[in-house]
């Protein structure tokens, strides 16, 4: 009887350790699931139906100029199925070849159940300056595309879209000769109706939310795609009076190198800064800073983000908390074979890393002895230096199971490590982490592999 009792409590402790310790890596390379690279989805948005979330953004593989806005779904927002591209390059006009198709974001309408796509659309030099609407029956299908118009004949660049409980809609748009606005949209979702507020400053990248019944926008200055130290404003009607803009983040730190997409409030607890970290020549490798927002002040109106190297993320409970303490393996210990060998690698741990897997000889690194305390899913962390301009792959297995196919990023250069994150199912004890080639030419170099620790 008691080992019965025993038992199921180390099952359902095992399950809640499965579902609830998955961590974000913010700026990490992040390999979808049957999509096998980088997720491709910049300057997006998330719409959630029933119990899934959704993230609409830009296929970047190719650079600027527009191919695809990529659908993917997660449940816990740390694991991702790509879903398709649902909206994607035709041949000319609006969609065409050398046009900028940028900042999607979709909202769902009830009464017309249509899922409705804003985007900034504009030619090659940024000179068109209009937002676009697309529709569709289902939340990841193809898009139909609408039309594209400057609304009120403003400059509309960078935007966001704000959603109300009782399904009122409002676009908020930078438009560089005035400042920013917020825009009232029609029922149908498919135009504007009114401007509610305009601020005589430039707000990129604008995003908004409402907690405890006051608005929050977030927003960037305009630097390109260099970053800036973000800010906000609150105010307790959307016609304000909106209050001063404040930074939420330290000053200089521009933001931790990232710029505001999207903010995705779950609970009062656990609000979501989503940004982008650019990389200007090849945006293909530009990866995601996603940072808990912290409240404090008269009525919660102060807004704080630190950095964390990796959090605990917990979208069932709304909580969230730092990463555990892990456990470091480096390269250079693992068993090499197969022609796998230790390189110099100037930034790396040790200044060494490991080279040479994958490629003609299949090189293999090989990690035994890797401690877990408690069985489960975690996500480790695996630091690399890629100089290509390409991402590389690696197959990862844990106990002679199939191996995982995990992207690498391209890095600074050959000297200079990511990282790339990778979810494995550990059992209690010692695991064997084997890090292989995919058959794609060479692999990535391994600097050190970080296992976090059940707490
Ligand atoms: C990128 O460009 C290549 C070569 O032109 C093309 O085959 C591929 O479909 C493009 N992919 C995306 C996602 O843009
Ligand atoms: C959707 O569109 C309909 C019809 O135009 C409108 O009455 C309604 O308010 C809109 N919003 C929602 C959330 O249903
Ligand atoms: C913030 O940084 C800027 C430039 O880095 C500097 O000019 C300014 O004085 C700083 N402000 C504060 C409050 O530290
Ligand atoms: C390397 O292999 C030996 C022998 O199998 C083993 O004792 C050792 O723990 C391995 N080291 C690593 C880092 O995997």
């Amino acid at each position: 009887m008691y080992q019965y009792i025993i038992a199921a409590l180390a099952l359902a402790v095992n399950v809640y350790a499965a579902s609830s310790e998955l961590q974000i890596i913010p700026g990490a390379t992040l390999t979808a699931n049957n999509y096998g690279r980088h997720m491709q989805a910049h300057g997006g948005g998330i719409i959630k139906v029933d119990d899934t979330f959704y993230l609409v953004g830009e296929d970047k593989t190719n650079g600027t100029f527009f191919h695809n806005i990529n659908c993917f779904s997660s449940k816990n927002l740390v694991e991702w199925n790509y879903e398709g591209a649902i909206l994607s390059q035709t041949g000319k006009d609006e969609l065409g070849p050398n046009r900028i198709v940028e900042r999607p974001k979709v909202i769902y309408n009830k009464s017309t159940k249509k899922y409705v796509l804003y985007l900034h659309i504009d030619g090659m030099f940024y000179n068109e300056a209009k937002v676009g609407i697309a529709t569709s029956d289902t939340v990841c299908g193809k898009y139909e595309f609408h039309r594209s118009f400057r609304p009120f004949d403003h400059e509309s660049r960078d935007m966001g879209l704000y959603q109300e409980d009782d399904g009122t809609a409002y676009l908020m748009s930078e438009d560089r000769p005035t400042g920013a606005h917020i825009y009232k949209l029609s029922d149908d979702y498919l135009d504007v109706t009114d401007t509610v507020y305009t601020w005589k400053k430039a707000v990129e990248s604008p995003a908004m939310f409402k907690r405890n019944g006051n608005y929050y926008i977030f927003g960037s200055d305009l630097t390109g795609w260099t970053t800036n130290d973000n800010f906000y404003s609150t105010a307790p009607n959307l016609a304000g009076p909106w209050s001063e803009w404040k930074k939420f983040v330290p000053n200089g730190s521009k933001t931790y190198n990232s710029q505001t997409s999207f903010i995705l409030p779950i609970s009062n607890d656990l609000v979501i800064y989503m940004g982008d970290r650019w990389h200007e020549k090849n945006l293909m490798r530009s990866t995601y800073v996603w940072l808990p927002l912290e409240f404090s002040g008269t009525n919660d109106l102060d807004v704080f983000m630190r950095f964390h190297d990796h959090w605990i993320i917990d979208v069932e409970k709304g909580t969230w908390r730092k990463g555990q303490d892990e456990e470091q393996y480096s390269g250079q210990d693992a068993n090499l074979s197969n022609g796998a060998r230790v390189l110099g690698c100037a930034n790396c741990k040790d200044q060494r890393s490991v080279g040479y897997i994958g490629g003609s000889s299949s090189g293999e690194a090989l990690f035994s002895k890797v401690k877990a305390n408690g069985a489960g899913k975690r996500m480790m962390r695996i630091f690399s230096p890629n100089g290509d301009f390409t991402e590389r792959f690696a197959g990862v297995s844990i106990n002679g199971q199939e191996p995982i196919r995990v992207a690498f990023l391209p890095t600074n250069d050959a000297d200079t490590p990511d990282v790339a994150g990778v979810i494995v199912d550990f059992k209690d004890g010692d695991n064997t982490i084997k890090i292989q080639g995919t058959g794609e030419g060479w692999g990535p170099d391994v600097d050190r592999v970080m296992v976090p620790m059940f707490t």
